[in-house]
């Protein structure tokens, strides 16, 4: 039968080119169930050991964290209240078609059927048991990497479900700051997964909360996370864009174009105006607000039109100072970034990856819209558009057409 075949032999695959050269997942997950990897990293760095480095799994109480669509986050603690916690976060895999733009259709695989996928918050030390369902509904097999992760492929090596399993692993967040997580099943569909939208991103924040780095704390009144995603629509003859009936169908000719490295679309929140016009973010006039912004593919260069990044961290690197007072950031392909911004002045700002053909013809744009009182004092126009008045004597200058001969 046709279809079973598809079905199977991608899934086979994936398998092979995952499997070779792997270290036995049986031995690793011995050793992180045995708490042993933080223990003998503390032994070995002579550092004073800290407290809420030292428990385990079983000695702590178990969360579950609901996971919500992005831009919108988890609700969270900014300052993390006792002790460590084990956080279950749940992500089911959904393959199907998304519109990117006016009819133009890909095929997707998605954590909890966005793209990006939800965003993950812990506090550092905290667990993450984070259980991977891939239903008998889908064709291909998944898996997850995750940066904020420690070992066997950051995960990837211990969660390869085919359609019809699920898996549960379990994972220390031991460094600091804003991670991306993708599906990385191995081969050429590692890349294919990951532009299929199979990413999103994880914060794990200081358990004392953000500080300026001069060791006063910085918090935030709301939290947005943007996932920014290169598509590689393949078109036909006449320039249409293809649509396909099958996950499988559209792989080839995807590949394709993704060997050009020319993307067709690149977008946030998984469309073209997925963070404009109604679904646009908002904040109050002197709200202070978090974006996360996380790429797993491509370099990108966030910036509010409009705005600054008060404190950045780029590239998510919660345990660096951040950078001050930034016109643009910089987040490396392969990662998640954040800034801090506190509106200062009402009105639509414009949220863009900063190469501006990105943004405005391939879609990576979004707004945020602030209410409240103008202020005359930071901006105001000092005369309205007229019929130019103003003269400015200039002696003329004879151009000599043998200068440009
Ligand atoms: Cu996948």
């Amino acid at each position: 039968m046709e279809g079973k075949t598809s079905k199977s032999s991608p899934v086979n695959e994936q398998r092979r080119n995952f499997i070779s050269g792997s270290i036995s997942a049986g031995v690793l997950g011995a050793g992180i169930a045995a708490g042993l990897v933080p223990t003998l990293a503390q032994a070995q760095s002579g550092k004073k050991v800290d407290r809420m480095a030292s428990y385990t799994a079983d000695q702590l109480e178990r969360v579950k964290q609901v996971l919500v669509v992005p831009p919108m986050v988890p609700a969270h603690d900014q300052v993390a209240k006792g002790k460590p916690k084990v956080i279950e976060v749940r992500l089911d895999v959904e393959e199907k078609q998304i519109e990117l733009e006016n009819g133009t259709k890909a095929w997707v695989s998605a954590f909890n059927g966005s793209v990006p996928g939800p965003l993950i918050v812990c506090h550092q030390h905290d667990y993450i048991e984070l259980t991977l369902v891939n239903p008998d509904t889908n064709m291909l097999a998944h898996n997850i990497d995750l940066h904020a992760s420690t070992g066997a492929l950051g995960g990837g090596e211990l969660t390869l479900v085919s359609p019809g399993e699920e898996v549960t692993f379990r994972f220390k967040a031991t460094k600091i700051g804003t991670f991306i997580y993708h599906c990385a099943p191995g081969g050429i569909m590692t890349p294919w997964h990951v532009v299929m939208g199979m990413n999103g991103a994880i914060m794990v924040l200081p358990r004392e909360g953000l500080s300026d780095g001069d060791g006063n704390s910085l918090t935030y009144d709301k939290a947005y996370y943007i996932g920014e995603q290169d598509f590689y629509v393949p078109q036909d003859e006449s320039g249409q864009y293809r649509a396909y009936d099958t996950v499988i169908g559209s792989m080839n000719e995807t590949l394709d174009v993704m060997k050009t490295l020319t993307p067709s679309h690149i977008v946030f929140n998984g469309a073209v105006g997925a963070l404009t016009g109604e679904n646009s973010m908002t904040a109050k006039l002197g709200e202070t607000v978090l974006f996360i912004h996380s790429q797993a593919n491509r370099d990108t260069r966030p910036h509010i039109i409009g705005g600054h990044g008060d404190y950045v961290w780029n590239s998510g690197s919660f345990g660096d100072r951040p950078a001050r007072d930034l016109e643009t950031w910089h987040v490396a392909g392969g990662s998640a970034g954040a800034a801090l911004y506190t509106f200062m002045q009402p009105g639509l700002y414009v949220y863009v990856n900063h190469n501006l053909i990105e943004a405005i013809i391939k879609g990576a744009a979004g707004h945020i819209k602030v209410d409240g009182e103008w202020n005359d004092d930071l901006m105001t126009q000092v005369s309205k558009p007229s019929i130019i008045v103003t003269i400015q004597l200039k002696k003329p200058v004879k151009v000599l057409d043998r200068v440009f001969a």
